[in-house]
């Protein structure tokens, strides 16, 4: 797991956002796995505005979106379809491909659920899954008690989810107890993983992830399983980090082997 600490949200937008465009870059029909709530909305901002200027051209590829709510309809300002078009997919000068969300209205649950498993395999698998995290640890709607292999299912929101998320709703009660998601087994089949978290209210939750246990009290603790993750943080989520200047250091000798390996090649050029 690479950890990289970032002085604020404006950063940490850019730095993900460098990873996607590198990605769009070097494979047009790349698969995406998207996410919505708060974080990722700075990465959006930041891709519309290099699609614009024509940095990158993101209608070959196919996108996967983690979640939905069950029972809002598509065109509610809640639903995460409604804040996907919202935020990327309806500001892009040219579309995705194809953009899958998880269904809010299916007519049946369990077929839905793996069927959205089987359009994911039908596309190759997800490229790069773009992840939130909880104030709970949950990646999704994974909350703690989710199964480290779980598959796309049907879930129970938690109170402290339910709670959160009520900021977007004109009241608690109107929040969605359930919805659909990628299990934590799916998200760990992607081939990259980038999460992003900013805030000191996600900060023990990443410490958790981070350092604590492999366990389903802290779904995005799985993480720690993948070859491929990386971290984004901001000061303040990472603040509760114990080996936060072992990461830092990581990150700085990362970019001077990169410099030593540079110059020993240079030297032995000049020296052939
Ligand atoms: C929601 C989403 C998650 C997201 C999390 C954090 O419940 N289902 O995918 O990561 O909340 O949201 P925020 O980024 O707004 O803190």
């Amino acid at each position: 797991m690479r950890i990289v600490c970032v002085e604020d949200y404006r950063r940490l937008s850019v730095i993900a956002a460098d990873i996607v465009v590198e990605l769009m870059q070097a494979k047009p029909d790349a698969v995406l796995g998207l996410a919505t709530g708060s974080t990722p909305i700075g990465l959006y901002r930041e891709l519309v505005r290099r699609e614009r200027e024509g940095q990158v051209d993101c209608s070959h590829a196919t996108t996967f979106n983690l979640d939905e709510y069950l029972g809002l309809p598509e065109e509610h300002p809640q639903s995460y379809r409604h804040f996907m078009e919202e935020h990327l997919f309806g500001r892009l000068r040219r579309r995705p491909r194809k953009t899958y969300i998880p269904p809010s209205l299916p007519d049946d649950l369990d077929e839905a659920c793996r069927a959205y498993e089987e359009r994911i395999r039908e596309h190759g698998g997800i490229d790069l899954q773009i992840l939130g995290i909880g104030r709970n640890g949950h990646i999704g709607f994974n909350e703690p008690g989710s199964s480290l292999g779980s598959r796309t299912r049907p879930v129970a929101l938690r109170p402290e989810t339910i709670a959160d998320n009520a900021r977007f709703f004109s009241s608690p009660e109107e929040v969605p107890r359930y919805a659909i998601t990628m299990g934590i087994g799916t998200i760990l089949e992607a081939r990259q993983i980038v999460l992003l978290a900013s805030g000191l209210n996600k900060s023990e939750a990443v410490q958790q992830a981070v350092e604590g246990p492999i366990t389903c009290q802290c779904p995005a603790s799985a993480l720690q399983m993948h070859p491929n993750v990386v971290m984004i943080l901001d000061e303040e989520a990472a603040s509760r980090l114990e080996n936060l200047d072992y990461y830092r250091e990581l990150e700085e000798a990362r970019s001077r082997m990169a410099a030593i390996l540079e110059e020993a090649r240079r030297r032995t050029v000049r020296a052939s």
